[in-house]
């Protein structure tokens, strides 16, 4: 599954993603920047904050109760911020874009 991660400078890296794993892990696979995952995926860290393309919004499994409050603790946090270890890749995510804050490079 394709997607397309775009840094704050609006360039894009675009992976070919393995499905059943998070955003995240394959940001880490494949090297991307702006991705810190701090925690490892645990929820804990918000360091792998990214803000996703509004054209996406509907087909993402919503957050839950844990991830909405780390969110809420964060100073970045927009309408379409996700934590990227909670986003698990699907085909139904191809194409997907999300964008890195600024605050993790
Ligand atoms: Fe820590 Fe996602 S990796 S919250």
């Amino acid at each position: 599954t394709k997607i397309i991660f775009v840094n704050p400078e609006g360039e894009e890296r675009i992976v070919d993603a393995k499905d059943g794993v998070s955003v995240m892990e394959n940001a880490m696979q494949n090297g991307v920047d702006g991705i810190l995952a701090d925690c490892g995926g645990a929820c804990a860290c918000a360091t792998c904050h990214v803000y996703v393309d509004e054209a996406f919004a509907g087909k993402l499994t919503p957050p839950s109760d844990m991830e909405i409050s780390m969110l809420e603790m964060n100073d970045y946090r927009r309408e379409n911020s996700r934590l990227s270890c909670q986003i698990n890749v699907s085909a139904e995510l191809e194409g997907l874009r999300v964008h890195t804050p600024e605050s993790q490079y």
